[in-house]
């Protein structure tokens, strides 16, 4: 059994005069010889709980060792606090230091530091308020998730993580492979002989779950994936990971309106959640950072979203052309500038529907035009692309024409093409960036500081 008790819960106690004993980090120790003031942190809030120490009764020794990142025991009387900004605080009688650290080596003293120096010691930041908040967050926006599609009746699905097919087509694949790099297995023509590799073809890392869900949402009725996504596009931006979380909706019988409620009613619940159940981090974080948090989450739970075609939206960036580095012309792909404006000139999150089929992915359902096809991208203030999702394609000659015409190869995909031969169905999904998401509700501007240990072009540290 646990003796100890967390911080968070001491904070809304009012057990005065209660024994009780917390295990955590010291933030700060201010005082003179006569009392020494501890801030200790055990994570399990954005709060210290301030433990008031007698180095006279205590020991200079011990004193000596309570530095800033040393690991604590302390144990005491629970008592309303004399001081201002905690309503209670501890009356050390004991304290154990379980670890030391080195006041000179230890790289987080009090100041602060930059976000760039932080994610140097990766390593060690989730010991600073602000990646603490992060993490918080983090774990909340995941288990919301699971909340929301858990309620809805969808089902999680694990799709693999290991594949042979390239999901979106476009070859940002990273390759997994057990043949020595320095000798591989050569056909006599010398291309190498993936027969003897080890899953007997070439092999690569996801970049996307969504395939594999279309299978079993014709099965299931609704799913989700929310597992690890690998991209090896060479994008250094604060918006880019190699490594990133993908959140995939798959539901039979959903046409883009339905796929485009089901995202925005998404967003909003999960904003919400983190107004609700991260609290004191938010605050944090919008005091700390970006007096206009708050108040953008609200607005994103407040405005329903704007929902507009690519033509139309072009109609209006063009009017604009002046302004963009990227002069925009019906069939370019939208650049940051012009997502961003799209999003300051309505105020709101935008849809975008019914791109042009050569921008987009081979599986989206192609309209009846012969020229756009029916996908959508969410635009988030701040962020930019937030979703990535589209209607498919469920007949099945139309779909093998396009992927002919993009080159999918269609005989090694007869899994997936298998879908639209037997018992096809209309269907709808969509992709959210699990770190795009974070990035919006905790206000940070560099999306490496919103995963543990971001993997990115050059960089695999930790
Ligand atoms: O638009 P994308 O590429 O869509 C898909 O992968 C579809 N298979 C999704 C689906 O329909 N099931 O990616 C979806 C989202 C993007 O909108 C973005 O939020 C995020 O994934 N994303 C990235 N996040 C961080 N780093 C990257 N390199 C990302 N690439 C995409
Ligand atoms: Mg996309």
């Amino acid at each position: 059994m646990i003796s100890h008790q967390y911080i968070k819960q001491l904070l809304q106690s009012t057990d005065y005069n209660k024994e009780v004993t917390v295990k955590g980090w010291v933030r700060s120790k201010r005082g003179n010889k006569n009392v020494a003031f501890i801030a200790l942190n055990d994570g399990s809030t954005i709060h210290n709980i301030q433990a008031v120490a007698d180095p006279n009764a205590l020991g200079d020794e011990l004193m000596k060792r309570i530095t800033t990142g040393a690991c604590l025991r302390i144990a005491g009387t629970l008592v309303q606090s004399q001081g201002q900004g905690q309503t209670v605080e501890i009356q050390a009688k004991e304290i154990e230091v379980y670890g030391d650290a080195d006041a000179e080596t230890f790289p987080l003293q009090k100041k602060g530091h930059t976000m760039e120096f932080l994610r140097e010691i990766a390593h060690l930041r989730p010991r600073t308020n602000t990646f603490g908040a992060v993490l918080r967050i983090r774990h909340a926006m995941a288990y919301a998730v699971h909340k929301y599609f858990n309620d809805k009746g969808f089902f999680y699905l694990h799709s693999p993580i290991i594949t042979a097919s390239d999901a979106e087509g476009a070859g940002e694949m990273f390759q997994v492979t057990t043949s020595d790099l320095n000798n591989p297995p050569r056909n006599e023509d010398k291309s190498i002989n993936f027969k003897e590799d080890f899953f007997g073809k070439p092999t690569n890392l996801t970049v996307s779950g969504q395939l594999e869900g279309e299978l079993a949402a014709m099965a299931l009725g609704k799913i989700y994936t929310f597992g690890p996504t690998f991209r090896a596009e060479n994008s250094n931006t604060p918006r880019h990971l190699a490594e990133f979380w993908m959140i995939e909706p798959e539901m039979a019988f959903y046409e883009i309106g339905d796929n485009m409620d089901l995202a925005e009613d998404m967003l909003k619940y999960l904003v919400k959640y983190a107004l609700e159940n991260c609290t004191a981090d938010v605050e944090f974080l919008n005091n700390m950072y970006d007096k206009e948090l708050i108040a953008r989450l609200n607005s994103v739970i407040e405005n329903p979203f704007k929902r507009l075609t690519y033509t139309a939206a072009v109609e209006i960036l063009k009017q604009h052309n002046n302004k963009f580095e990227f002069k925009i012309e019906w069939g370019s792909d939208l650049q940051k500038e012009h997502e961003n404006f799209l999003v300051e000139h309505h105020k709101t999150p935008v849809i975008i529907t019914d791109y042009p089929k050569e921008i987009k992915s081979f599986y989206m359902k192609q309209n009846d035009d012969g020229r756009t096809v029916r996908g959508m991208d969410v635009l988030f203030p701040w962020i930019g692309e937030i979703i990535g999702g589209s209607q498919r394609e469920e007949n099945y000659d139309k779909l093998v024409k396009r992927m002919r015409e993009m080159h999918i190869p269609e005989k090694e995909m007869y899994w997936y093409l298998d879908t639209r031969k037997f018992g096809t169905c209309p269907h709808a999904g969509f992709g959210l960036g699990f770190e795009r998401l974070i990035l919006f509700v905790t206000g940070m501007s560099n999306i490496r500081d919103v995963i543990p240990f971001p993997r990115t072009p050059k960089n695999a540290e930790f």
